[in-house]
């Protein structure tokens, strides 16, 4: 590290001399669990031991990185840099074996940066289906398209942020602020990307709820303010923010990290990513770092770290906390070699596990250019040549875009059953700067970031273009007017008079509205990614209100990032329906058409609650610097009670509660029946791993590390070369040759068999924690004239004082012709009826009564029984 940014680096992160590391490493079984204010060390960091379908992957990583050499094993984990190559994360490549670089592409709901790819409708948007199905048939689909690029590992799905405010900038990029929906989603996603030969990274491990203060900045009101933290005990951890991510290390996944949890930098967090992650999860994949949150060298190291993206300290500084500063830590001794054979393995096997030794293509797109030729390393503006071939990945895609978009749309009112309408009314207005196109064309702001025209994605890196987008104004003129119908629209939310004077004339108005949000990074109309409020943008309440002046059959169509007020109208009888379509993707306008005009049944369901005000939520995100320049304190002090949890610990009626979703049929429930099913006893998991593997060696002659004669240089590259024999010298670090001890905790570079973890023993925890123990059944009538599909729900109450009155812990969407029956089915497993119980470190059943209810939402839940135990 060049010295003058070593100082200024530390002057600026203190923290990065170890602190909270200082105490024992591995206590074996338990190191205390999280106390609100800090994590507790956990050292070594495990190694991986190819468990839970990971063994012919692991076999092949073992025998791949047993030929690297150190160099080739520290390319393999340190990124080149930012705009060093086509992807937006990419690490070094290995020409000897024939290794092309590995891709790192962005985003949850297609590729980003890519031209002729898809946009798929938002994870929280999708996440209203409750498809399983659909949920997989996305991922697939997203992996295809990542596939076809070149892309080897896709920068999604999300399930952090769960949703533990719903002003959070990047909720829609993940499912919902419920464990087990963002569970069952994410698992099935990350299935789906990983059958289509790609590499998901679920993301971002972990608690990383807000945009504001995410990373440690300068700020335009506050000059500099460190990263929030997120204080947390071990229990809210386990029953709530982790659920999700232990459901996608089940379906066997790679992983990203952001933030600071108990004042420890998430990438250097010892506890959460050795302990948690490796540890009791068993996670058997690879921990990269989120973009610019690596904030040290060994540290991280340490604590889990596997890959470190974009590579850089910063953007395009040239320097990186690893790199050829890895290159010395193994030298020294810093970092044992076990180590980085398995941060390389870790990659590797990864890679092996979706099979990408077949399913590599070359990248064939630019992320920093839509030129067909232009510069390989964008950022030092060499290589010219071929940089885009313009591979159309999108195949019918299309289609399932547009089913997927209809099926999350969740009709929240009907009065009368005006839904669906016939093509044939006399007269449809259409109002709504929503309905129409950004005038600057779909992408035409950089990263989605406006909201101008329709709104079908939010803003930020977790997004894609659009290879079209359909309007809903498109999308109702073509349907009425291919049935001789009249249909006419004002997209100027401030044309009061030409807007009074339509809604005056029509026999139905749709008004469409929306509010957006996304990532930090931008700022859009004063909400730097974060909502400022859950009110409509665009004025949309006032849109509402001047067309229910004067027409009454208005619907409401929203599209929002999450729930939104509805308060000041959903009551008023001249809106006649309301529909929340989410952020449905590329074919919006299609989709909606398809629901408004009865060609799909609406079977949605809110994967939120809609509150009547923003303090019915409870929690609201830090937007001001609390501590000065030091980190701001996030307490969440509320533990499980978020979204309808919370509603209903308070006692707070909703408008629209977690679950509900109207249809255009009816549905009933009847017959509910519990069979327990036989399931051994819950084992504590006990023994030692082995020691850990050292693959291959390496050579200790420093001059063996010093820079290629004959190597082309490309500016600010990230290269695991010496500039000196003399290691001290190479690390350009005022500090090196303080003696390690000093300051290397505990345990860090212990090899030797470890005590394995009682919660632990197999990706996703515990085997035993997913034993099924009872079996459910119910069934669903369709009361109605008319085909539908509906949502059953089972919500669970574990009975203790703590306990949140019910909790979601299965579903199935029922597909029912009318006047006829489906029998609803679902398993509880053992984690679903247990608690973490702080003082073993464990799951527990605990005594209380436990009673399972089924039903269509989460307060409409007719069937109940009690659950033997
Ligand atoms: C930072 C974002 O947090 C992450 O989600 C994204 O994948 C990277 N940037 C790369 O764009």
């Amino acid at each position: 590290m060049n010295p003058k940014f070593a100082r200024f680096v530390l002057a600026l992160f203190p923290f990065l001399h170890y602190t909270n590391n200082t105490t024992p490493a591995n206590n074996a079984t338990n190191p205390g669990g999280l106390n609100a204010v800090t994590s507790p060390p956990f050292y070594p960091s495990p190694w991986m031991d190819g468990s839970g379908g990971w063994g012919d992957a692991y076999a092949k990583a073992q025998a791949f990185v047993r030929q690297l050499t150190l160099l080739e094993k520290v390319n393999l984990t340190t990124g080149v840099g930012w705009e060093g190559e086509a992807c937006v994360g990419n690490v070094g490549s290995i020409p000897r074996l024939g290794f092309r670089a590995l891709c790192m592409q962005d985003s949850p709901l297609g590729v980003r940066f890519g031209d002729y790819v898809s946009a798929f409708p938002a994870g929280g948007t999708v996440a209203a289906s409750w498809d399983r199905a659909l949920f997989y048939e996305r991922g697939y689909q997203m992996g295809l398209e990542h596939r076809g690029k070149g892309v080897d590992v896709q920068l999604g799905p999300v399930v952090g942020p769960l949703g533990r405010s719903p002003n959070g900038g990047r909720n829609w990029e993940g499912f919902s602020p419920d464990p087990v929906l963002s569970g069952i989603a994410v698992a099935e996603t990350v299935r789906g990307i990983q059958d289509a030969g790609v590499i998901a990274c679920t993301k971002h491990y972990i608690l990383n709820e807000q945009e504001h203060f995410r990373s440690p900045g300068n700020f335009k009101d506050f000059g500099f303010v460190d990263a929030i933290s997120s204080n947390l005990d071990d229990k809210t951890l386990h029953e709530l923010y982790l659920w999700p991510f232990a459901d996608a290390v089940r379906a066997g996944t790679g992983s990203i990290i952001y933030n600071k949890i108990n004042n420890s930098q998430a990438c250097q967090n010892s506890y959460l990513n050795n302990y948690i992650l490796k540890g009791e999860l068993g996670f058997q994949g690879f921990i990269m770092s989120d973009w610019s949150a690596q904030h040290s060298g060994v540290s991280t190291t340490a604590a889990g770290m596997d890959m470190t993206m974009p590579g850089d300290t910063g953007f395009n500084t040239g320097d990186s906390f690893w790199g050829p500063n890895l290159t010395v830590s193994i030298l020294n001794g810093s970092v044992p070699e076990w180590r980085i054979d398995d941060m390389a393995t870790r990659i590797m096997a990864a890679y092996y596990l979706v099979g990408r030794e077949t399913a590599q293509v070359p990248v064939n797109f630019n992320s920093w250019s839509t030129d067909t030729f232009g510069y390989e390393h964008a950022f030092a503006k060499t290589g010219y040549g071929l940089i885009n071939q313009h591979v159309d990945v999108r195949k019918e895609h299309y289609l399932a875009i547009r089913s997927a978009a209809a099926r999350s749309t969740v009709l929240l009112k009907n009065t009368d059953g005006i839904l669906p309408l016939s093509g044939r009314e006399k007269f449809t207005a259409v109002f709504g700067d929503d309905a129409g196109e950004n005038p600057n064309g779909p992408n035409g702001c950089p990263d989605h970031g406006c909201d101008n025209g329709t709104l079908a994605q939010g803003w930020g890196s977790g997004t894609a273009w659009f290879p079209y987008l359909i309007t809903p104004l498109d999308a109702i003129k073509n349907e009425v007017t291919s049935n001789g119908g009249v249909v006419q629209s004002v997209t100027d939310n401030w044309a009061y008079p030409a807007i009074n004077a339509l809604a005056r004339q029509a026999s139905v108005a749709i008004v469409f509205v929306d509010a957006d949000s996304g990532e930090g990074y931008i700022t859009v109309d004063g909400n730097a990614g974060d909502r400022n409020n859950l009110t409509l943008w665009q004025d949309g309440n006032t849109l509402i209100q001047n067309v229910t002046a004067l027409c009454n059959n208005t619907i409401v169509v929203i599209h929002s990032v999450g729930p939104v007020l509805v308060d000041a109208w959903y009551n008023n009888p001249n809106v006649t329906a309301i529909l929340w379509a989410g952020l449905p993707g590329q074919e919006s306008g299609n989709a909606i058409a398809d629901v408004l005009y009865g060609r799909v049944n609406p079977g949605g369901k809110l994967p939120f609650t809609i509150g009547r005000q923003q303090s019915d939520y409870g929690v609201d995100l830090i937007y001001e610097p609390t501590n000065g320049h030091d980190s701001p304190q996030d307490n969440f002090a509320e533990g499980n009670f978020i979204d309808y949890r919370y509603f209903d610990q308070k006692n707070i009626t909703p408008i629209y509660e977690f679950g509900y979703g109207l249809s255009y049929t009816s549905f009933s429930y009847s017959n509910i029946n519990v069979e327990k099913i036989a399931a051994g006893p819950y084992t504590p998991t006990t023994g030692t791993t082995k020691a850990a593997p050292v693959l291959g060696n390496f050579s200790t002659n420093t001059a063996d590390y010093q820079w290629p004669a004959n190597l082309t240089y490309v500016n600010t590259y990230i290269y695991p070369y010496l500039n000196s024999t003399d290691l001290r010298e190479a690390s350009m670090d005022p500090d090196y040759g303080m003696d390690n001890s000093e300051y290397l905790p505990e345990g860090v570079s212990d090899g030797s068999p470890q005590p394995k973890i009682p919660a632990g023993g197999g990706p996703g925890g515990n085997p035993a924690l997913y034993d099924v123990l009872y079996h459910v059944t119910a069934t669903v009538s369709n009361n109605g004239t008319v085909a539908g599909e509906e949502v059953a729900q089972l919500y669970l109450s574990l009975g203790g004082p703590d306990d949140p009155k019910v909790v979601l812990r299965n579903f199935e969407r029922l597909s029912i012709q009318p006047g006829q029956s489906a029998t609803f089915t679902a398993d509880i497993t053992r984690r679903d009826v247990s608690n973490w119980d702080s003082a073993s470190q464990n799951w527990v059943i605990t005594n209380y009564a436990k009673t399972v209810y089924v039903g269509s939402s989460s307060r409409k839940l007719p069937l109940r029984a009690q659950l033997s135990l």
